[in-house]
């Protein structure tokens, strides 16, 4: 029989850094929470477990926004630099344009991506590259302090698969000064969409989002 044991975690240090002073809400703003979904899978189980957190902050006042990476064209870093220089702009002209400026935007992030090969997908890894970016004082104000939820599914019983995942989320993080808030990790699932029929690890998507926003 499979194991379906799930991980949850919650950073305790990591409130306060992104939105308002004293928690992603103001007086006159919603919080804007944005997920992005790292599965070339459309209602896969990255997307699901996104889509969920979204729910969860939305019923805690939030605006949410969804992106599935697998509808948009991005290119891989090629290390041009153009993002360090003159108007501090990336020099590719494709989806990742648009993607900034709504990461830039939002509050919070929620990225999620199943394990491929013990690594994130290729679309999200793209997506982090293109995070080079955000590595120049000019850009680095754009996401410096932004809370992130991470959302892992994947096929193993052990959540050990995901290590190499979650470790890489938290140094890329940590090094552009975000703030990795939580996290969820669940072994044990392939089907398409088949965590939906998982109620402990959906409560728990719901509370993470909810407990994003009102932190
Ligand atoms: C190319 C590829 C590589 C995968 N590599 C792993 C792996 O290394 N370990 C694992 O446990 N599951 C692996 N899986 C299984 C997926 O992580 C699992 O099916 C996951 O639930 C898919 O999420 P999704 O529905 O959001 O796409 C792999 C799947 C694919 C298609």
């Amino acid at each position: 029989m499979r194991q379906q044991r799930f991980e949850v975690g919650s950073r305790s240090d990591a409130g306060g850094g992104g939105g308002a002073a004293g928690g992603l809400h103001s007086q006159d703003e919603l919080a804007k929470v944005l997920g992005i979904v790292g599965s070339p899978r459309k209602n896969g189980n990255t997307h699901v477990l996104v889509s969920c957190i979204l729910e969860g902050a939305q019923a805690a006042g939030a605006e949410t926004d969804l992106v599935l990476l697998g509808e948009l064209t991005i290119q891989e870093c090629d290390g041009c630099h153009a993002c360090w220089k003159r108007d501090f702009a990336c020099s590719k002209h494709d989806d990742m344009q648009p993607l900034y400026a709504r990461i830039a935007e939002c509050d919070a992030l929620v990225l999620g991506t199943p394990v491929y090969w013990y690594g994130p997908t290729a679309l999200m890894k793209c997506v982090i590259d293109r995070f080079v970016y955000f590595n120049c004082p000019e850009n680095r104000g754009k996401v410096r302090g932004k809370p992130v939820l991470i959302a892992v599914p994947f096929e193993d019983t052990t959540s050990e698969t995901a290590d190499l995942v979650v470790g890489f989320f938290e140094k890329s993080l940590s090094y552009l000064e975000m703030k990795l808030a939580g996290q969820i990790i669940v072994p044990g699932v392939t089907k398409r969409g088949e965590v939906r029929s998982l109620r402990q690890v959906m409560d728990e998507c719901h509370r993470l989002g909810e407990e994003l926003v009102s932190r």
